[in-house]
């Protein structure tokens, strides 16, 4: 060791002993138990399950309208939470086959279209086809909005309902999930397609609730009335199909838009014109997803660890970003098909064959190999002739971004809130989305069953309180801001990715430092890697990964990382 490494490592010693006194005094005892629930409530929306779509406490509806502008994920979830606590929902939804039988049909449309590609009939969502898997809080709230909701999910797919082990591959090593940890009661979570998620939804919500009306048309706009100190949305302006408006009396407007954000326009008019700011980058994401109709039977025979059968997510490969930019998914599907997407930072590639993705597989370089099973899984695919039934979807992820109405709340009309994409799109490198929208209406559930309607003089009615608004758009951004920070933080790995205006890509490099050498830790320890499941699966607070007697491993191994490359 040289005099510069025992300098450091001194110093070092005498800093971990500092910590580890901290640390007895904040991780035992009442304090941080305290401090903990407190992360809890705020970070998360795990303590608005038991309360989820369940009748309002006080019993009474209040006696209104809302208007969800979208009938996708978000939408449909703010539906049935505002149908428990308002007398009438409608839900405005611009694709006008959504409301026909197809609409909430599992039959599958489509077939193969020109260059093998996979039809879409959602027009304005185009990741429709593409691979999707939710994280595990989104099945504990969907258990508590829909009765039998596994039953349900099991009609499609017996196997929809899942273990909640993604098979984890880091640039190759395998971040083994903690089934000792769990003792056998592995956490499981909700796997199927995205297009499958969303008419379940349609149809259980259509099923339970019968104060929701679906309207073919978009909201195109608001009528405020203005009190001295805030403003409060009257009406919606709804456009029909043919292009008639009509004005629907509305107590609370949800913008439930995906990436077209339709809120940012309702709410800036000549008069008064303002400018919700905004974070905007883009880190050139790009997915392929293949799908192939397969035998079960055939497959029985890839030695894929735990078998077939018993894998839904079969792998997940994100790469090591000091050397490669490509990721790849393999999930076990409804309707037995395989998904295979190819993704990656800035990727060129367009894989529309099983060659192709082989040879996609085989140019990723990793720290480790990857995973064998995985090439005889495509000898299998090739073998009994999948390649005939395959269909290819692209998608371009367009640029992220994240609305900072919480920072305007007090310029905002108070009864005026949005949720899922329309506030936030992030990387769906971890499949977040629809886990985020969940948040969203727990979070807004949550508020609703706290809140009491008050009696507006000038309307002689029932109106929301003054602060709603800005009750929901602080509760929320806290509990979704760091779905922001760490995946901008890990996607500026990349030297492709345009930063957000004012950023450089060095920005978070003590996420990514942190980040890495948690995960070095979690490969050798089963509590610290279900600390990570259960932070990632949103079933507990992401401050867990920073608790004192976890930063101290975690710096220890920074530290040795860093003497282990002054050595060499
Ligand atoms: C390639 C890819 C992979 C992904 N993988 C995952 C994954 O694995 N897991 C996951 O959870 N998420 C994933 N996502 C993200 C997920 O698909 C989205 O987060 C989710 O669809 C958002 O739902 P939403 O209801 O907010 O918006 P959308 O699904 O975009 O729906 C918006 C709706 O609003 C309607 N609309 C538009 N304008 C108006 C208007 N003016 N008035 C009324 N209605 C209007 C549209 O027709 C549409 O129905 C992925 C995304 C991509 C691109
Ligand atoms: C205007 O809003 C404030 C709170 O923002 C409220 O206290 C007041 O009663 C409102 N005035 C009228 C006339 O509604
Ligand atoms: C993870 O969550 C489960 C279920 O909520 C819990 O039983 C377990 O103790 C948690 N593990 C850790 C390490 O936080």
């Amino acid at each position: 060791m040289s005099f510069l490494d025992e300098l450091i490592s001194s110093y070092f010693t005498y800093a971990l002993a500092v910590v580890a006194v901290l640390h007895v005094a904040l991780t035992l005892g009442p304090i941080a138990k305290r401090r903990r629930n407190k992360n809890i409530e705020e970070l998360t929306a795990i303590n608005e399950l038991p309360n989820l779509g369940k009748p309002r406490l006080s019993g009474k509806r209040i006696d209104g309208t809302v208007v969800v502008a979208g009938g996708s994920i978000a939408g449909l979830l703010t539906a049935r939470i505002c149908s428990t606590h308002f007398s009438r929902v409608i839900v405005v939804e611009p694709e006008a086959w959504l409301s026909t039988k197809a609409g909430v049909s599992h039959e599958l449309t489509g077939g193969k279209g020109e260059n093998g590609k996979k039809p879409n009939p959602r027009a304005r969502v185009m990741q429709y086809n593409a691979i999707h898997n939710y994280h595990v809080y989104t099945l504990y709230a969907l258990r508590e909005l829909f009765p039998n909701f596994d039953a349900e999910a099991r009609k499609i797919d017996p196997d929809a309902i899942a273990s909640s082990d993604i098979k984890l591959h880091v640039g190759g090593r395998h971040l083994k999930a903690p089934h000792g940890f769990y003792k056998g009661d592995f956490p499981m979570h909700f796997s199927v397609n995205r297009h499958t998620y969303e008419t379940l939804l349609r149809k259980l919500v259509k099923r339970d609730c019968d104060n929701i009306e679906y309207v073919t048309g978009t909201v195109v706009g608001i009528n405020t009335i203005t009190n001295s100190t805030r403003d409060r949305v009257e009406s919606a302006i709804i456009r029909s199909k043919d292009g008639v408006e009509t004005t629907e009396p509305t107590l609370l407007v949800v913008d439930c838009t995906g990436p077209a954000s339709a809120a940012l326009k309702w709410v800036s008019t000549p008069a008064k014109p303002l400018k919700v700011p905004r974070d905007i980058y883009d880190p050139k994401m790009f997915y392929t997803t293949c799908e192939f109709e397969v035998n079960p039977a055939a497959m029985e025979k890839v030695p894929i660890p735990g078998g077939y059968a018993n894998s839904r997510v079969i792998l997940v490969y994100t790469p090591d970003p000091r050397i490669a930019r490509n990721t790849v998914y393999i999930f076990r599907r409804e309707h037995n098909t395989v998904q295979i997407a190819c993704g990656g930072w800035d990727m060129h590639e367009r894989p529309r064959s099983i060659d192709d993705i082989r040879t996609f597989i085989s140019q990723i370089k990793g720290t480790e190999p990857f995973p064998s099973f995985v090439s005889q899984l495509l000898d299998a695919l090739e073998d009994n002739n999948c390649g005939a039934s395959a269909t290819y979807t692209d998608t371009r992820c367009p640029p992220c971004h994240s609305i900072k109405y919480h920072a305007v709340a007090d310029k905002l009309p108070s009864n005026l809130i949005a949720l899922g994409d329309s506030v936030m799109r992030v990387n769906p490198v971890r499949g977040q989305g629809c886990t985020k929208a969940m948040i969203g209406a727990a979070t807004l559930s949550g508020i609703l069953q706290r809140c009491e309607p008050i009696f507006d003089q000038s309307s002689g009615r029932d109106i929301l309180p003054h602060n709603f608004g800005k009750t929901f758009w602080e509760k929320h951004n806290r509990r979704i801001a760091s779905l922001w920070v760490q995946t901008k933080a890990d996607d500026y790995n990349w030297a492709t990715t345009v930063p957000v205006e004012g950023e450089t890509l060095k920005k978070g490099a003590f996420l990514r430092w942190y980040g890495r050498n948690f995960l070095n830790v979690a490969y050798h320890n089963e509590r610290i890697a279900a600390v990570l499941h259960n932070s990632s699966m949103f079933i507990a607070p992401g401050t867990d990964a920073i608790s004192p007697d976890i930063a101290i491993r975690v710096v220890w191994a920074g530290f040795k990382e860093f003497l282990g490359i002054t050595r060499s």
